[in-house]
């Protein structure tokens, strides 16, 4: 991080001034170093496995049948993308571009968040269309923009391929169907949950786990920084929209409630492994970590959009020292990646690439 000396200079102007809470969320409690900071019951450590709902428990047959899914190019209109082209394995599950295109070639509009740990969530999709990943499943494979494929169409293709009969057969008792399409692909994706990171290993009292520099991160993001306001849980992530001025190009959770003070406001991300996940907010626009700790100290750029204000936080007050300790914090959030190969897929019967 580059410190610029007009923003250190507004700083010192300004910075002293501005102490009082433009937002309702503040508090400015800063842990003592005496006080551990498990006893902060905003921060815990992430489960090893994440629950499945009473109506599609998970099994092995499932996951197994999920993850054949989940590589598959089937699932696309003209069986060129499969959801790993998005969501890759070795990109944590997200993809490392701003903006992904879909099968038409045409690039999305907002940025591929990873996959990892979304068996935690409760809403899905940055605007948080989505209450379940069953729900959320079948979005993408019929998107025009992503993968483009009629369901009819899949499950035709499913059903001629006797190793998915067998396979819907064992995970469901079932013929290849959208409905269980989507269950598999939930299952799938709720065992993808990340190891214990160096900040699990010292919320559980290894007092090693983390540098000093992570701990006097976490200090600041916990008390000082704001950030455990809207980032806490197992996720580090409270599951609520706010408006923090990324954008003014897309209404965000507005598209799903209608509401007016909805607008510009996104689903407030998990931190687990963010090291690995960018590019940034819900556009991508913000390409490191660096990048996203200048935008919070900078604050928003603009003072109102639509009569609405800003809603993140200003980091006026804190030095260009605290932005390394909170970004040395969220690298110490990164945990073990489950290891997923990709399946030895079926032959695609026809190429079906050049003509639809
Ligand atoms: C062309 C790229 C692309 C493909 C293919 C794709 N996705 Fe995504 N995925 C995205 C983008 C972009 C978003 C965010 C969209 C939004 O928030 O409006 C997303 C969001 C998600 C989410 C929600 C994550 C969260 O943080 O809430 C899940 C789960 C998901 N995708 C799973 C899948 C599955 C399963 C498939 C295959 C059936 C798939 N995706 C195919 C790009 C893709
Ligand atoms: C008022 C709630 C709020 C506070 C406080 C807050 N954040 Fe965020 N954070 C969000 C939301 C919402 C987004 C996504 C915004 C968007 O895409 O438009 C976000 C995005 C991020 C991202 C990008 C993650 C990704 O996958 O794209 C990082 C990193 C991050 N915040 C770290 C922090 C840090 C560090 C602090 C403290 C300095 C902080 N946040 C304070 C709500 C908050």
């Amino acid at each position: 991080m580059r410190p610029a000396t007009p923003i250190l200079g507004t700083l010192l102007l300004v910075g002293f001034a501005c102490s009082a809470g433009k937002h309702a969320y503040g508090g400015d409690k800063v842990a003592s170093k005496s006080d551990h900071p498990a006893r902060d019951a905003r921060l815990s450590p992430l489960p090893r496995t994440a629950p499945s709902p009473s109506d599609n428990p998970s099994t092995p047959e499932k996951i197994e049948l999920g993850k054949r899914l989940f590589f598959d190019p089937r699932l696309s209109g003209k069986n060129t993308i499969s959801c790993a082209s998005c969501h890759m394995p070795e990109r944590a599950f997200a993809d490392g571009t701003t903006w992904n295109k879909g099968e038409a070639g045409i690039a999305l509009a907002r940025n591929t968040p990873t996959i990892l740990n979304t068996g935690f969530y409760e809403s899905y999709f940055w605007d948080g269309r989505a209450n379940s990943l069953e729900e959320q499943a079948l979005g993408p494979i019929r998107s025009e923009v992503e993968m483009n494929q009629d369901l009819d169409e899949l499950e035709g293709e499913l059903e001629a391929v006797p190793s998915y009969v067998d396979r819907f057969q064992a995970a469901f008792g079932s013929t290849p169907n959208r409905r269980d399409v989507a269950r598999a692909l939930a299952a799938f994706q709720r065992s993808l949950v990340t190891g214990p990171s160096p900040y699990d290993r010292y919320l559980a009292g290894d007092q090693t786990a983390l540098s000093e520099q992570a701990k006097r991160g976490l200090e600041l993001f916990q008390g000082r920084a704001r950030c455990i306001e809207c980032h806490n849980g197992p996720t580090l992530s409270d599951g609520k929209y706010y408006r923090l001025g990324i954008s003014e190009d897309d209404v965000g959770r507005a598209q799903v409630t209608g509401k007016k003070e909805d607008r510009y406001r996104f689903r407030t991300p998990s931190l687990r492994n963010v090291e690995l996940t960018g590019p940034y907010m819900h556009d991508g626009s913000l390409k490191t970590l660096d990048d996203v700790l200048s935008f919070y100290y900078r604050g928003s750029p603009y003072t109102s959009i639509e009569g609405l204000t800003p809603e993140s936080p200003d980091l006026l007050g804190l030095r260009f020292s605290d932005l390394l300790d909170l970004e040395a914090f969220l690298k110490s959030l990164t945990g073990e990646l489950p290891e997923v190969m990709a399946p030895d897929l079926p032959p695609l019967a026809r190429p079906r690439t050049v003509a639809r």
